[in-house]
This record gives C-alpha cells, sequence and structure tokens, in this order.
C-alpha cells in the first residue's frame, strides 16, 4: 500500500472551496433513479469509490446508468426493471450499497449475491437481516447471515411493525425500501432520529412516507417517478475543513453549498458549543435538501461532552470531532457512540491508537473516548488509514499541525468518500 508524505507545515488554510457531493445522497440518488420510471438526472455527484461501486451493481442488474465524472444520469424502468445478475455483486468498501440493496433485493423475484472488501466481511448484517426475514425475505449469509458473502432468493414481502435496537439509517432504509415492495404499510420505530436523505427522496420521486416522532410508515406497491437530482455539497467532508479552519492559527475557510439537512448537522452544534468562530448562510434549494455556504475561522476552543441524540447526527464526524479535541482547553467526552466499532473500521480503537501516535494524550471507552485538550502535535512517526477514509483525512488535516513529518500509510482509501481531498486542501494553502 501507498505511503504518502505529509509536509510539516504550520501555515494557515485560507479560502474558499466546494466539497464533493454527499454521499449519502449520491448513493440514493442512483438507486431511486434506478427504482423510478424514466430518466434520472444527477447534478454533483460523489464520483468516490463508494457511490462507483452503487452504480456498477445497478448496471449488474440491467440498469443503464451513464456517468461522466459528477454527471449521472439513471434510465429507471421501476422496480420490475431489474434482472437477475449473472454474477456476484461487488459493493467494494460501501456499507451503504450492501444494506440498501439488501432491502431492494429482498423483494424482486431473483437469486443475487453480494460481497465486498475485506471490511465489509467483518461489519454486521444481522440488524438488516433479520428485520428483512420478518417481512418473509429468504437471506443468507456466513454466520447464520451475520456476515458476507450474502445470498438472497426475492421473495413477495409483508409489511411489519418494528423497533430499531440500533439508530441506523442504513438499516432504517432497508426496511424502507423493502417496505416500498411488501403488501399493507411498514413502519419503523428508530431509538433516535438519524438521517432522512431516503425519506426526503422517495417524496422527491413522488412516492409517500409519513413520519410522526420517530416513526416512519410507507405503503407498498407504491410506484415512482424519474426527478432530477441536484446533491449539496457533503457536510462529512467539509468537517475536515471545518476542523481545519476551527483549529489552524490565522485560517479561515469559506465552504460553498455544503448540505445542511438537521439530521446531519451535529458538528455544528459541537463546533459551536466549543466556541468555534462560524457563520452559516442557508438558501434555498430546488431539491428536498437544505443547503448553504459556511465560513469557519480560527478561534480558541474549549473540551464539551457528545453524547445521546446527537451522536447518529455526527457519528461520521467523531474521528474528526477527536482530532479538534486535541486542541481545545479542557477535556473532551464522547459517549453513548458504541456504533463506531462497527464502522469502516473499529473507530475507537482507530483513532485513539492513531492519534496517540502524532502525540495526543486520549483514551478509549466502551461507548466512545476521553480526550485531553490543549496537545502538542509533534508528529515524526507514520501513522496509517487502515483503509478507513475518514481516518486518513483525519490524520492528513492533524499531520498539519504537526512540527514533524508524517507519513500517512493506505492514504489511498481516502477515495472512497472524497477523491478530491489533497487538491481541495492545496487550494487553500
Ligand atoms: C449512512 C448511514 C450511517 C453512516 C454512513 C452512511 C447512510 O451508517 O455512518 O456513512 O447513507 O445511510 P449507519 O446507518 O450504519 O449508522
Amino acid at each position: 500500500m501507498g505511503a504518502m508524505n505529509l509536509d510539516k507545515n504550520k501555515r494557515s488554510l485560507r479560502g474558499e472551496i466546494s466539497v464533493p457531493g454527499d454521499k449519502s445522497i449520491s448513493h440514493r440518488s442512483v438507486m431511486f433513479g434506478a427504482l423510478a420510471n424514466g430518466i434520472t438526472k444527477v447534478e454533483n455527484f460523489l464520483p468516490g469509490d463508494d457511490c462507483l461501486s452503487t452504480i456498477s451493481c445497478f448496471r449488474q442488474l440491467g440498469v443503464e446508468i451513464e456517468q461522466e465524472g459528477s454527471r449521472v444520469v439513471v434510465f429507471g424502468k421501476g422496480f420490475e426493471g431489474l434482472s437477475e445478475p449473472e454474477g456476484i455483486l461487488d459493493v467494494g468498501n460501501s456499507g451503504t450499497t450492501i444494506r440498501l440493496l439488501m432491502g431492494i433485493l429482498s423483494g424482486r423475484p431473483f437469486h443475487s449475491v453480494l460481497m465486498g472488501d475485506h471490511s465489509i466481511g467483518k461489519r454486521p448484517m444481522t440488524r438488516v437481516t433479520k428485520p428483512l426475514s420478518l417481512m418473509g425475505a429468504n437471506i443468507s449469509g456466513r454466520k447464520e447471515g451475520e456476515y458476507t458473502p450474502l445470498s438472497i432468493s426475492g421473495q413477495q414481502l409483508n409489511s411489519i411493525e418494528y423497533k430499531l435496537p440500533v439508530a441506523s439509517a442504513q438499516v432504517k432504509s432497508a426496511i424502507i425500501l423493502a417496505g416500498l415492495q411488501a403488501e399493507g404499510e411498514t413502519t419503523i420505530i428508530e431509538p433516535e432520529k438519524t438521517r432522512d436523505h431516503t425519506e426526503r427522496m422517495i417524496r422527491q420521486f413522488g412516492g409517500e412516507v409519513t413520519t410522526n416522532g420517530l416513526a416512519v410508515s410507507v405503503r407498498g406497491g407504491q410506484s415512482l417517478t424519474a426527478a432530477n437530482v441536484s446533491v449539496p455539497g457533503d457536510i462529512s467532508s467539509a468537517a475536515f475543513f471545518l476542523a481545519a479552519g476551527a483549529i489552524i492559527p490565522d485560517s479561515k475557510i469559506i465552504l460553498k453549498n455544503v448540505g445542511l439537512n438537521p439530521t446531519r448537522t451535529g458538528i455544528l452544534d459541537v463546533l459551536t458549543a466549543m466556541g468555534a468562530d462560524i457563520t452559516i448562510e442557508p438558501y434555498q434549494t430546488e431539491s428536498g435538501e437544505p443547503a448553504g455556504d459556511i465560513t469557519v475561522a480560527f478561534s480558541t476552543l474549549k473540551g464539551t461532552v457528545v453524547e445521546g441524540s446527537l451522536i447518529p447526527r455526527l457519528i461520521d464526524e467523531i474521528p474528526i470531532i477527536a482530532l479538534i479535541a486535541t486542541q481545545a482547553d479542557g477535556i473532551t467526552v464522547i459517549k453513548d457512540a458504541a456504533e463506531l466499532k462497527v464502522k469502516e473500521t473499529n473507530r475507537i480503537d482507530t483513532v485513539v491508537a492513531e492519534l496517540a501516535k502524532l502525540g495526543a494524550r486520549l483514551e478509549a471507552t466502551e461507548d466512545g473516548m476521553i480526550i485531553y485538550g490543549n496537545t502538542f502535535l509533534k508528529g515524526g512517526e507514520a501513522v496509517s488509514s487502515h483503509g478507513d477514509h475518514r481516518i486518513g483525512m483525519m490524520l492528513a488535516i492533524g499531520a498539519l499541525l504537526c512540527t514533524k513529518d508524517v507519513s500517512l500509510e493506505q492514504a489511498e482509501a481516502i477515495s472512497v468518500s472524497y477523491p478530491s481531498f489533497f487538491d481541495d486542501l492545496q487550494k487553500l494553502f
């Protein structure tokens, strides 16, 4: 695996960038484009490895899709337009691709096999196979359906009312996608509100979904109509530059067209609670997703507690929050975040191990971590992304604070969600 040498650089970051399209929304634009009738045009699609995996799986399922950079055209023919794939569907590193596909394929009248890379092979799937099985799905996998490869024989599905044991938008979305094909109305009750891009996109594609507090209901047998999707920038990608602007002295960064869906903006709440200098200019969008420009400038920060219903609203931002916390006054505590253990890597372990190599002082807990602030990051030691894109980007930003050079191993993982990350960083020097 290639290592990247990150120059020690204590210069401030200044300027304006547009981060690439939102990963969650990009996946769903292809999926709903395929399941709708008609031609769906997607703008500002994220051409990261994960979303390209979704495109290639849907092509294998017989859907015609044109993709050139961030422009995608999907020629949808409804749920019935999907056909049995000849080979194994390879989801690469993408949990969203595999889990949402499980919901779709459980109701299609053919056989399919899903698998991905080494990391996907270790991620829990029973959280999806269990509710889908209750709907009548026929799915098998290693260790009683917990791990890939997964084999699905599509069936006529029945609706359920299901209380989700974990706050997961992927699981919720898989059940919604199965529910759209089931007889009757399916209701999912979440323990905490998670990202609602699936619900918003169903409405954008002319479907109906009702939400009532933590309950989401969909009726089966609806048909969806093609729509044009303009994907806002990914706040989870913007988070790395929000952090850089907030913790590197004398920095000021403007991030254009960032998605501001309230189920995703926990990072802004945390930065504000820490005392960051942030200005948000929201604007009206034509799509069903709010967006705006964000300006962040360096300021002194204080430690905070990140817990409870905030966690699903910033689950992917916890690695970069840990880095921010190393530069704040006082202690930061992250709890209620055991889900971190089943992400692309065990993000409690990888964050603690790799940040410690840069000189941070932090410790793992059962469901999060404790980070001691005001630490001087020295660098000088090689660090690794462990194949996890968000760990790689967090370490690249951390290296900018170090006095010694840092070599980042497995830096190529960053292309999973942000292929132009280093180009955008360069623009701010
Ligand atoms: C996602 C949901 C989250 C998130 C992931 C994308 C989605 O996962 O971590 O990066 O697009 O629905 P979980 O549903 O496992 O929390």
